[in-house]
């Protein structure tokens, strides 16, 4: 195939519209991908179980490979619910300082990707902790796509109705309350963007698909943990991973396949 040059705003669009076209939601492990893109017709065949492009008219720069090896696994996702979180933290594993600042642990890279992650997800789901402490706005402002629904995550009760702002969803513990709020569509991708606390419950439940950990290079000393066992596990009976990893301006973002 001759190459075309696209640029990382083309590369992304065509992310989104396989993340919304329903023939690619096929069983297949080979994924044609076919879209038009102005005057170009852009091709990918795409292996879904090897995370490989088998072929491409696509000129593959190293900026577009990255982002095609990152988001192609989760808009080509098979299952009906895929969980994926990400959590950015300090080289000694914090994720904010002990009274609770943690904007921004990453640079200006990174916030990108969350939002792109943000883009191509049904729901986001936050603490409590992070929601009353932050405020954040979790929309998609830095990139193509659509805001997705906002569930916080809030087992021990800590939200008064006046802090529910918008169209908020206040989740309790119950996760199949929350399957069952969901529109049926053939797939959903729920997004958990933090804190530690929250994230570890999904990881100590074995929920998670996958796992971005972005690792700052900055050391804070003690804060806020990224995750919290539920169980004391020795470390020789302790998971190993084996993660993709992406340079982000001066991060690093580890992409780790966990289910
Ligand atoms: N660096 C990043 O990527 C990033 C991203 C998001 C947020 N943050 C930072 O993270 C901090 C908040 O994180 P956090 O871990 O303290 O809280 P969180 O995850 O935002 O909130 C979790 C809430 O659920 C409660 N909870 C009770 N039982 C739980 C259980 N079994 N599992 C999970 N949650 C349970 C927690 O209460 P208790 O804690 O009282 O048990 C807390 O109210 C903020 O400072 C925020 O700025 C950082």
């Amino acid at each position: 195939m001759s190459k075309i040059s696209i640029t990382k705003k083309t590369a992304w669009s065509l992310i989104l519209s396989i993340n919304t076209n329903t023939k690619y939601k096929t069983k297949r492990n080979i994924i044609e991908i076919s879209e038009q893109s102005q005057k170009n017709t852009l091709q990918i065949r795409y292996n879904r179980k090897k995370n490989y492009i088998e072929d491409t008219n696509i000129n593959l720069k190293k900026d577009i490979e990255n982002l095609f090896h990152i988001f192609l696994p989760i808009v080509c996702f098979q299952g009906k619910f895929q969980y994926i979180a990400h959590i950015a933290q300090s080289l000694d594993g914090f994720i904010a300082t002990e009274s609770g600042e943690s904007k921004y642990i990453s640079g200006k890279e990174n916030l990108e990707h969350i939002h792109r992650l943000r883009a191509v997800s049904d729901v986001i789901i936050v603490g409590a902790k992070t929601y009353l402490e932050d405020k954040p706005k979790l929309t998609t402002r830095l990139v193509k796509g659509n805001n997705p629904l906002i569930y916080v995550f809030d087992p021990k009760r800590i939200l008064r109705k006046k802090d529910i702002m918008g169209d908020i969803v206040h989740l309790r513990d119950n996760l199949d309350e929350m399957k069952k709020t969901l529109h049926d569509k053939e797939r959903q991708t729920i997004y958990i963007e933090g804190g530690g606390r929250t994230i570890s419950y999904f990881m100590n439940k074995n929920i998670l698909n996958k796992i971005h950990i972005c690792l700052c290079p900055i050391i804070l000393g003690g804060g806020r943990p990224s995750f919290i066992p539920d169980k004391y596990i020795a470390l020789n009976n302790q998971k190993s991973f084996k993660p993709n990893h992406y340079q982000m301006g001066n991060d690093i973002l580890f992409d780790i396949e966990i289910n």
